[in-house]
């Protein structure tokens, strides 16, 4: 399978390096895939290709998308819809918006997500939310004494969410769906639960579980 990830930070290294590991062919997707940050990508996760935006949305059968909010849009117009039509594009971004001093809050919420946007950018492409309620370090083979954290997705496309919780499975995960994209509107503020924690405590390493019986 080839996939594209959208993203040349924390994220897209840490799920880059995840997608090699279980046998992907990954293309990782930036602004200037010439430059020498995109170059040092080649060393700093083995075995990917570097291209633009728009070469990695060709290349990849699906695409995780993990930009920074701000650049989201920008970077979907570089990568161009119609190259991501039909195919399965995971969320991983949060809409958070930084202020000094202070908890991150959401550019978006109650009404609407980030997740919803981009499902309205890219209308023709499959989109889940999934990756965004928990730090990069534990995106993939995540080891909790407590045994296999819970990854919440959203999405509309029912084939899509399986290939999703496929790709969770093999990164260690166990997959709560939790229905439609319009999830999304709980999932991202789940984030700031997730960095409110960090920040009172000091400790980066926790994630999600919900207990059913
Ligand atoms: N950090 C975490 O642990 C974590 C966990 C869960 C979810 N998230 C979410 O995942 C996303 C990625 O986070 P991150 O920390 O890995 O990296 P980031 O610094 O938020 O984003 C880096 C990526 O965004 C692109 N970008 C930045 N400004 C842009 C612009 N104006 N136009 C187009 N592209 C632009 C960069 O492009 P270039 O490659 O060209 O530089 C780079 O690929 C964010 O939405 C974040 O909220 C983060």
């Amino acid at each position: 399978m080839k996939i594209a990830v959208l993203g040349t930070g924390v994220v897209g290294k840490a799920l880059a390096r995840g997608f090699v590991g279980i046998g992907y062919d990954v293309m990782m997707g930036t602004r200037d895939a010439k430059s020498e940050k995109a170059i040092a990508l080649l060393n700093e996760v083995p075995g990917v290709k570097i291209g633009s935006f728009n070469e990695a949305a060709k290349f990849g059968e699906m695409a995780v998308l993990c930009t920074l909010w701000s650049g989201t849009e920008s970077a979907l117009k570089m990568a161009d819809a119609k190259n991501l039509a039909g195919k399965v594009v995971i969320d991983a971004t949060n809409p958070l918006v930084f202020a000094p001093n202070a908890p991150p809050s959401l550019a978006l919420g109650h009404t609407d997500s980030g997740g919803e946007q981009v499902q309205r950018w890219l209308h023709e492409s499959k989109v889940v939310k999934a990756f965004n309620i928990v730090g990069n370090t534990e995106m993939v083979k995540p080891e909790f004494p407590c045994g296999p954290p819970d990854m919440f997705i959203a999405g509309n496309d029912v084939d899509a969410k399986a290939k999703v919780t496929e790709i969770l499975t093999a990164f260690g995960w166990n997959t709560v769906d939790i229905g439609g994209i319009e999830g999304a509107r709980v999932l991202e503020p789940l984030t700031i639960l997730w960095v409110l924690y960090g920040m009172h405590t000091g400790a980066w390493r926790h994630a999600y579980k919900m207990l059913k019986k």
